[in-house]
């Protein structure tokens, strides 16, 4: 995936639970480490009421006829059909990198206004991810990218809406982060597919071409600075510090003191880690 970083809390009051539950950090090991540690503590897994889990078979590629290419995988989608009136608009959630039900569950914004357009929710997983994944994954992780999941989202939309004879229905898609990226390219590239998208804190401009590689960390940096700057100046020096006395004897073992970690660290970099996610999380859900 191109490497990109996220807009802090763009559309926090349209869409705040998808834009407090994902973003996209410029490194990726950040972004999963932190996704697993959401996903045990603080939000909720629990798929909502009414929802029904449907596999749909999708070829592995979609651009070329190289015999690999129809090699089929089972795409996840969740569909909620408890407010649909038919002929009533279909709100798509696009899905990003993560397990299909963890967005369901953190998007109340679609579930919230269902009622009143009594539209069809339906939520799909992106491809490689949960359990959308081809059975041989050394020789096919090429086509994962973001072309293919879209026409992914295309093909499979159409099937939905063909299989519910209501080919006349509106899609809208929506999505939050690196999946708000994909409702607003969907528009562009599928504009007979879907008539709208509501993109949420999507770094849609975030490559490293456009803005400075050090956006992301700038922005969370200026959070800090804007409540104190000596709360910046603070933190930027206890780097070094740790880094030190992460080096002298015992030092270590004084820093697990300090942190009160489960385990004696070994190395600074767990923790210094999990300190670099707790103030780049601490920046992003201090939204108003
Ligand atoms: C539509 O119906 C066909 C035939 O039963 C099925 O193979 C396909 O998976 C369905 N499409 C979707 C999106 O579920």
């Amino acid at each position: 995936m191109e490497r990109m970083s996220a807009c802090l809390c763009l559309a926090f009051l349209l869409f705040s639970v998808v834009a407090d539950a994902t973003y996209i950090p410029r490194r990726s090991h950040h972004l999963l480490s932190s996704r697993q540690n959401m996903k045990t503590s603080k939000s909720n897994t629990e798929l909502p009421s009414h929802f029904e889990t449907r596999y749909f078979p999708q070829n592995l590629d979609h651009f070329s006829f190289q015999p690999e290419s129809y090699q089929v995988f089972h795409q996840k989608y969740l569909i909620n059909s408890h407010y649909w009136r038919k002929g009533g608009p279909i709100f798509v959630y696009t899905g990003n990198e993560g397990d299909i039900e963890w967005f369901a569950s953190n998007t109340g914004f679609m579930l919230d206004i269902a009622p009143k357009f009594q539209a069809l929710l339906v939520f799909i997983e992106h491809r490689f991810y949960g359990e959308s994944k081809p059975h041989k994954l050394a020789n096919t992780l090429g086509f994962l990218n973001s072309q293919q999941a879209l026409a992914d989202y295309a093909i499979l939309i159409r099937s939905l809406k063909q299989n519910l004879t209501s080919e006349a229905s509106p899609v809208i898609v929506f999505g939050g982060s690196y999946g708000g990226m994909l409702a607003a390219w969907f528009r562009l590239k599928y504009p007979h597919i879907a008539i709208g998208a509501l993109a949420s804190s999507a770094p849609i401009l975030n490559f490293d071409n456009i803005v400075p590689s050090s956006s992301f960390y700038d922005t969370v940096s200026q959070d800090f600075k804007e409540v104190r700057v000596n709360c910046f100046e603070v933190i930027k020096r206890s780097w070094g510090e740790m880094e030190v006395f992460s080096t002298v004897k015992d030092g270590l073992q004084e820093l697990s003191k300090m942190f009160r970690t489960c385990k004696t660290l070994h190395s600074l970099s767990s923790a210094s880690g999990w300190l670099e996610t707790a103030f780049v999380e601490t920046a992003m859900d201090q939204c108003e």
